[in-house]
């Protein structure tokens, strides 16, 4: 079609204008809604999620797209796009300016573009296969820390899973035997603070692939390590995933291949 923008830049522009959009719901407060017992959905989830989905369908309609909020379309091309519109959802509706719109693109089961904007930061990381990651149209790369004990890293916890997530444990485990263990709330800033360093290592249970599409290529296009929580090759459908900078990769496995075996190196302290 004339005029349509390549991957990358349409990621960029429609991930802009969808930021703007929530933005502007961020200033003004929006409710919540409950999707389940403490997974929370706006209105500027729906809005964010149909203005993207438009422009994706106006530019390139005949990609597939999986979207979180469930607007997306599955045709059976070779190229499909992962959507999240509003990565943080609990962040935005208590008014903690952490939150995120991402999407990532991918050809044949491999991400090939990948954007994650965070609006109250006007910070926009972007990654295109082969060509680097980059913020706000700099290059940049992952940290340099080599050992857990001097690493920041960072995790998460699902909203619709809690009850069956055993995450709060490596949290324990890892807080104990590194500089700290941050809970962002958004996945998709986790990873692209990974991809440039701000944290040395990422990871999480039970993410969708919308959350991570984007942080992934950004990770790895960053010369960063990704991987299950167990070493293995990341697909879409695994359960675990492991954003390093790749220096801590093998002693970060280590650990939790203990920590998968029930060996706590620290218990639970008496308060004293
Ligand atoms: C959530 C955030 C959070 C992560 C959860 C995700 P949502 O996404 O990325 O940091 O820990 O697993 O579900 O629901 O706000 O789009
Ligand atoms: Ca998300
Ligand atoms: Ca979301």
């Amino acid at each position: 079609m004339p005029g349509t923008p390549s991957y990358p830049d349409a990621a960029i522009e429609i991930s802009l204008a969808a930021g703007n959009l929530l933005r502007y719901h961020f200033e003004n407060r929006v409710g919540f809604e409950l999707k389940s017992e403490f997974d929370l959905v706006t209105e500027a989830d729906r809005a964010s999620e149909k203005l993207i989905i438009e422009r994706l369908r106006r530019y390139f309609p005949t990609h597939s797209i999986q979207a979180e909020e469930g607007g997306g379309q599955e045709i059976g091309s070779e190229y499909r796009w992962y959507v999240d519109p509003l990565d943080g959802t609990t962040n935005f509706a208590h008014g903690y300016p952490a939150w995120s719109v991402t999407m990532g693109l991918e050809k044949n089961g491999e991400m090939i573009a990948g954007v994650v904007f965070d609006p109250t930061r006007n910070e926009l990381f972007a990654a295109e296969k082969g060509a680097g990651a980059y913020l706000n149209g700099n290059r940049v790369h992952v940290s340099r820390v080599e050992t857990l004990a001097a690493s920041l890293s960072c995790t998460g916890f699902p909203n619709d899973s809690r009850k069956t997530n055993p995450n709060i444990h490596f949290y324990y485990q890892m807080a104990m035997e590194t500089h700290g263990v941050r809970r962002g709330g958004s996945a998709a800033i986790d990873m692209a603070y990974t991809a440039c360093g701000r944290l040395d290592a990422f990871w999480e249970i039970g993410l969708k692939p919308w959350d991570l599409a984007a942080g992934k290529l950004l990770v790895t296009e960053a010369g960063g390590a990704f991987s299950d929580m167990h070493g293995g090759a990341h697909s879409m459908k695994s359960p675990t995933m492991l954003a390093d900078n790749g220096l801590v990769h093998e002693e970060l496995l280590a650990r939790f291949a203990a920590i998968f075996r029930g060996e706590l190196r620290h218990p639970m302290p008496e308060i004293r």
